[in-house]
C-alpha cells in the first residue's frame, strides 16, 4: 500500500492531508505530488516530515494507489501513466467520470459496484454528491420521478486561488482599493453570479450538466428529469443547495424524516422555532452533509422541498476520496 497524493498542495490535496491524520489511514509509504511550483513545500503528518516533489511520469513506478486532484486534463494525461505502471487510481476531476467502465462512486450510497480489477475509481462532483447522499434514502423508500435543484456554490469549489480572490476582495473593499479579477473576471465579494463553467449546446453550464449526468449514472435512471442551476454566492467553503424532489407516491412527512435520520453521512438540521437550518458557517469542517427545511411542496402532494448544505472540499471531494480509498484498501 504506496500511496501518493496527487495535487497535495490545491484545496482538496489539503484537505486529504488532514484526514489521513485524522482517520488514522494505513499505508506503506506516503508520497506527495505537486506541480513545480511546489518542490520542497513541507507537510507534518503524524509527526513526519513529507517533502512535495514534482509530478512526473515515472513517480507512478513505486506507487499502489493515487489520489489526483488536479483537474481534469491533468488527471487524462497522467491516471493513463499511473494505470500502466499498475497503480489504482481515485479521481478527483471530470476526466472519466462518465466513462461506463469507470464507476462513480459515493460509498455510502454504492461502494458495493467496486470492482477488485477497476483501476479507476472517480468521485463525483462535489455539487452532485451533496445532492445524492440526501436523496438516496428517500429514493428507496419512495421513488424519485423529479429533481429541480439550485445551487449556491463557494469560492473555493473553484481552488485556492479562487478563495485567495474572494479574501482579498474583501480586503480591497475595506481599503477602498481596485479589485483583483483575475480568477472570475468580476467582482465576487457582494456579489452572486451564474457558475463560472462553460454554457454548453443547450444552455445550462458544465456544472448544471455535470450534476444532471452524474446523477443519472449513480442513480442507474437514464431517463430520471433533472434540472439544475448553478452559482456562485461570495462564501469561502461549504456549498448550499435548494431541491425540489417530485416522489411516485404521496409524501408521508414523518416516514421522510425517519429515513433522513438514519442515513449515514447525513444530518437533519431543522429548527423552525429558532430558524436555524444549514448553512455554511454552520457545515463548514464537518462531514455530514445537512438537510433542513424539510416541508410538503405546496404544488402538489408528490414535491418535497428540502434545503441542504455541505463542506464540498470534505465530502464534496476529499472526504469522499479516502473513504473509497478506505474501502479499496479493505476489499
Ligand atoms: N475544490 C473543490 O471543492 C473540489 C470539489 C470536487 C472536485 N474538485 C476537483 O479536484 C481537482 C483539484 O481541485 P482544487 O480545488 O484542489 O484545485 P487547486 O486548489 O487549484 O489545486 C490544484 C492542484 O493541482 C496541482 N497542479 C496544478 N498544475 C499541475 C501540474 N502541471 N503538475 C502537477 N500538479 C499540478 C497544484 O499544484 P501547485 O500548488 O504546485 O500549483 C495543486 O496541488 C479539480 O479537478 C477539481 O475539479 C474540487
Amino acid at each position: 500500500m504506496n500511496l501518493g497524493i496527487v495535487g497535495a498542495t490545491g484545496a482538496v490535496g489539503v484537505e486529504i492531508i488532514k484526514l489521513i491524520q485524522k482517520r488514522n489511514i494505513k499505508y506503506d509509504s506516503l508520497s506527495l505530488f505537486a506541480s513545480k511550483r511546489s518542490v520542497g513545500k513541507k507537510f507534518i503528518i503524524n509527526s513526519i516530515e513529507y517533502v512535495v516533489h514534482e509530478l512526473k511520469e515515472d513517480v507512478f513506478n513505486s506507487l499502489d494507489y493515487a489520489i489526483f486532484s488536479i483537474g481534469s486534463s491533468l488527471s487524462k494525461k497522467y491516471i493513463e501513466i499511473a494505470n500502466l505502471y499498475g497503480c489504482v487510481v481515485i479521481d478527483n476531476s471530470s476526466a472519466f467520470r462518465m466513462d461506463p467502465d469507470v464507476p462513480l462512486i459515493i460509498p455510502e450510497i454504492n461502494a458495493n459496484i467496486i470492482k477488485k480489477c477497476d483501476k479507476i475509481i472517480a468521485n463525483p462532483n462535489c455539487s452532485t454528491i451533496i445532492l445524492n447522499i440526501v436523496i438516496a434514502p428517500i429514493h428507496k423508500i419512495n421513488p424519485i420521478k423529479k429533481i429541480v435543484v439550485s445551487t449556491y456554490q463557494a469560492a473555493s469549489g473553484a481552488g485556492l486561488r479562487a478563495m485567495e480572490e474572494l479574501k482579498s476582495q474583501a480586503e480591497s473593499y475595506c481599503n477602498n482599493e481596485e479589485y483583483d479579477t483575475r480568477i472570475f473576471g468580476r467582482q465576487y465579494i457582494w456579489n452572486a453570479f451564474s457558475h463560472n463553467s462553460s454554457i454548453t449546446e443547450n444552455w445550462y453550464n458544465e456544472e448544471e450538466m455535470k450534476m444532471v449526468n452524474e446523477t443519472k449514472k449513480i442513480m442507474k435512471d437514464d431517463n430520471l428529469k433533472i434540472s439544475a442551476t448553478c452559482v456562485r454566492i461570495p462564501v469561502l467553503r461549504a456549498h448550499c443547495e435548494s431541491v425540489s424532489l417530485t416522489l411516485e407516491n404521496n409524501i408521508d412527512i414523518e416516514k421522510i424524516y425517519e429515513v433522513l435520520k438514519e442515513a449515514v453521512g447525513v444530518k437533519i438540521l431543522d429548527d423552525r422555532k429558532n430558524n436555524i437550518f444549514p448553512e455554511p458557517l454552520i457545515v463548514s469542517g464537518k462531514n455530514d452533509v445537512y438537510v433542513g427545511r424539510i416541508r410538503k411542496s405546496l404544488i402538489n402532494k408528490r414535491t418535497l422541498e428540502l434545503f441542504i448544505s455541505g463542506d464540498q472540499l470534505l465530502k464534496g471531494a476529499a472526504l469522499n476520496a479516502i473513504q473509497i480509498y478506505e474501502y479499496l484498501t479493505y476489499l
